[in-house]
This record gives C-alpha cells, structure tokens and sequence, in this order.
C-alpha cells in the first residue's frame, strides 16, 4: 500500500502569470499532471495539496481519481503534509512530491520507495554546482544523513555543502505522522518545515535511506518561466531520444516537438521544426518535411508531408503527399496515391484514391471520388452567410481551373467543366459543362484617354 502526497498550495509568484503555477505546461501537460502520472503506476491513493487557485486546479485535472486536500494557510511543507494525515494508513509508504518538480521519473520514485523498505525512510538528493536556495543535506562523519538546513538557517560551513534536498521522500505512514505531530516554527521563516522530520527521525534511530539522483534535471522545479523552459526543452530532448531509440529518425532533436503521443513505423523521417500535438500515429516511411504541425492525425505510409502544411484532426492515405503551404482542417479524410498541393485548404471532406488538388483551391463540406482532377483556383462555395452545404464530385470528374462550385451540388461521374464556370446545378457524367460568356472582341474600342 503506497500513497502519494503531491504538494502544490503555493503562489507561485514569480511566474508572473494568473494562472496557477502547477497548472503551467511542460509538452503541453500541466506540472501537476506530469507528476500524477509519474507516480500513479506506483500508488494506490493520491492525495494533492490545494491552496492557491484550488478550483481551476481542480478542474483541470477533473478527471483523475484524486483525493483533493485544503490548504487554507501556507504555513509550510511541513503543514502542508500535515492536512493530509487523515487520508494516511499508518503502513502505507507516502511519497512526497512537489507538483512544481515535474520531470521526475516513474523508475526512480520506484527505486525511492524500494529504499525506504527497511527503515520506513529514505529521501531523495542531487548534487549542484551551486546549490544556493535548497536544503542542505548534513551527513555525519559516517556519511549517515542527519538533518536538512535551509539555506536561510544555514552555518558557514553547512553553506558549502553541495548535496542537496529534492523535496522528494518516501516514508511509513506511521513515522510521518509521529514527527509531522514535533513539528515547530523554529526557524528564520517561522514556517513548519517538513524537512525537520529528517532531524527526529535520526533522534529516534531510523536509518534514513539516500538515493542521489543522477540527474539534476529530474529533480528541478520550476519557479519561473525560464526554468519553465529549460524543463520543456529538457523534456522534448528526452522524448526525442527515446523515439529515436525506437527507430524514428529526427533530423535535429532540438527543433523537434511533440506535445502528446506519437506512434510510428519503420523508416519515418522528421525534419526540422515540426510540431505534433495530440495523439499521432504515422505509418512506415512517413516523410514529414520542415515546418510542419501535425495535430491528432493518422498518416498512412509512405505517404509525404511538404514544408509547411498543417494537419489538423484528419486521415491521410498511403503514398500521398500533402502541401508545400497545405492546410487540412479537422475531419478530413483523403485516400491513398492522392495529392494535396500548395496553398490548398481542405475543411470536412473526404476525397478519395488517385485524385489532385493541387493549387490554390478551397474544398470544403465535399465528397469526392477517385481519379478526380480538381484544377487550380477551384472553390467549392459551401456556405450562404448562414448554412452550409455540401459538394459532391463524383469519380473520373475534371474540374476546369478557377471555377466555382455552389453548393449544394453534384458534378456526374467522368464530367468535366469547363474553366471558369460558376456551377449552380448538377451536372451530368461524362459530359462537358460550362457556364461562362462566349468570348468577343470589340473592334475599333479605344482605351479611354486621361483628361
Ligand atoms: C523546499 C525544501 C528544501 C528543498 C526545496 C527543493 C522545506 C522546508 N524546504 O524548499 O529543503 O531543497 O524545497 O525545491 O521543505 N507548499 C505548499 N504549502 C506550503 C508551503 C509549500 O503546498 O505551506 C508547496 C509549494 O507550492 C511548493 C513546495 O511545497 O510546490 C515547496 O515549497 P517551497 O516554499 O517552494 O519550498 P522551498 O523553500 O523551495
Ligand atoms: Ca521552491
């Protein structure tokens, strides 16, 4: 039986912002979300400390199985941890975690619990290069951990010390609530410190654990919006390696973003600055050029995405390609052997095997066939100011460059239009339809001239 105790009731000043500091986001994912989730796989119950913006911290994670706790007053980590004593089963291992140190790995709280098995207690420290801020970490002449002083309670010598405090701990239930009960404002900021437990723990002969973090990254919280980014992009590197461990090659790592989950096959190439959100999963051979956004999309093999298209919500078939300057809204869905060119936007519509659109057109609301070739500057017109309509371009159809289709509308199976047509009415398969004036010449017109 483990239990997590996730302390998130601070302001969080210096972020500056008005939304609450654990709800700030590292790959898109609160703070506090990164940590649940860290812990969750290792936790039977998980009780988080609210005091500052409780009610949207509480809504943005809504959906978890989570025991909220009140803060009222920030009087501490110390007090912090005490309000949660009741939910506290005196056997159960508590893990204490901070919702601003989000980087934090399954396999390493898991190793922190494995540790605190003999004593009751084990605690979790790095070594920085400049350790100013945290808690020292004091051990004995036998390397034994006896205490925790806060910078502002330090001695000269205590200052020196580079091992440092995460803040992360694992700790019976039973002795947790027998020193939280000690627990005394005798400090330079009279608050009730939870790190004095170290100190009656040691008094009462509990052989305290310690486990040295080997990364600093891990364990760094975050205070503002700089190291706000340090753990995004911390973040990204590592999600980077792992998927390039798995056979995804990245052209550049550091220009490569994926806030979400991505699934791929083998042979798939990201180039530069691409962004994937959401939930992706692209087939094998997927080439996806620089400066692409690829949100909740699946992307069928072989298939190739051009600079600077965006992907939003929708299904591209096999050896297709997509863009450069494409823009595919949500709900679409477009068949394999197909082409998407340049600066063509296509909003809710399927199009289907072997068909072309592939300049500057917008196709919105629309069924189209296979083998269907829609010419440059083709506007499916599918909205009256007020409702919207649908356009049907049956199989074979040939769609003359810059013409307009009003829908609702149907164009027949082998039609063609002709260039130029604003197309009102269905029109029938195999036939060539157009709808434009036949051209004239004026002979002997003048241009008029300046008076
Ligand atoms: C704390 C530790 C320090 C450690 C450092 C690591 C104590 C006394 N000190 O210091 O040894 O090196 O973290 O980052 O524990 N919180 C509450 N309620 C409170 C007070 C704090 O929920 O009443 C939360 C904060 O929102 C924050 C976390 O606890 O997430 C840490 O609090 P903070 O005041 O930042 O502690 P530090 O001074 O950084
Ligand atoms: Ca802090």
């Amino acid at each position: 039986m483990n239990t997590a105790i996730i302390l998130a009731a601070g302001q969080g000043t210096r972020m500056n912002s008005r939304t609450a500091k654990v709800l700030h986001k590292v790959g898109n994912k609160s703070l506090l979300q990164h940590v649940i989730d860290a812990s969750k796989p290792l936790v039977n119950s998980i009780n988080v400390i609210i005091g500052h913006h409780s009610e949207s911290v509480k809504q943005t994670t809504s959906n978890e199985a989570i025991n909220w706790v009140n803060q009222k007053e920030q009087l501490g980590t110390g007090h912090a941890v005490q309000q949660a004593i009741p939910h506290i089963n005196d056997n159960s291992i508590c893990l204490i975690l901070y919702g601003d140190v989000p980087l934090i790995k399954t396999e390493t709280l898991e190793k922190l619990i494995h540790k605190a098995k003999p004593s009751g207690f084990s605690l979790l420290s790095v070594e920085l290069e400049n350790p100013f801020g945290y808690g020292r970490i004091i051990r004995d002449s036998n390397n034994a951990i006896q205490s925790i002083i806060e910078q502002m309670d330090a001695s000269k010598d205590q200052i020196k010390v580079t091992e440092i405090n995460t803040g992360i701990m694992a700790i019976q239930g039973l002795l947790l609530k027998k020193y939280l009960a000690e627990l005394e404002p005798n400090n330079f900021q009279g608050e009730l410190y939870l790190t004095d437990i170290v100190e009656k723990a040691v008094k009462d002969n509990v052989n305290i654990a310690s486990f040295i973090c080997e990364s600093v990254t891990e364990v760094m919280g975050i205070n503002d919006k700089n190291q706000l980014s340090q753990a995004e992009r911390v973040y990204q590197q590592d999600q980077a390696n792992d998927l390039m461990s798995k056979g995804l090659t990245i052209m550049d790592p550091k220009r490569f973003d994926c806030r979400g989950k991505l699934n791929f096959g083998n042979d798939c190439v990201i180039d530069v600055n691409v962004v994937f959100e959401g939930d992706n999963d692209l087939g094998k051979n997927v080439l996806i050029s620089p400066n692409c956004i690829i949100k909740d999309s699946k992307i069928g093999d072989h298939a190739h995405i051009l600079p600077n298209s965006i992907i939003e919500n929708s299904i591209i078939g096999s050896n297709t390609s997509i863009g450069p300057f494409a823009r595919i809204r949500p709900d679409t869905e477009i068949g394999n052997h197909s082409k998407i060119g340049n600066f063509v936007e296509v909003k809710k519509s399927s199009i289907q095997n072997n068909s072309k659109v592939s300049h500057l057109s917008y196709i919105g609301d629309s069924k189209i066939g296979s083998d269907v070739n829609v010419g440059a500057g083709v506007i499916t017109c599918n909205y009256d100011g007020v409702n919207k309509f649908q356009t049907e371009i049956k199989d074979g159809a040939f769609i003359g460059s810059n013409s307009q289709l009003v829908a609702p509308v149907t164009v027949g199976e082998n039609a063609t239009i002709g260039a130029g047509s604003t197309i009102t009415q269905n029109t029938p398969d195999d036939q060539l339809t157009l709808s434009r004036n036949k051209q004239s010449t004026i002979s002997k017109w003048k241009r008029p001239l300046k008076k």
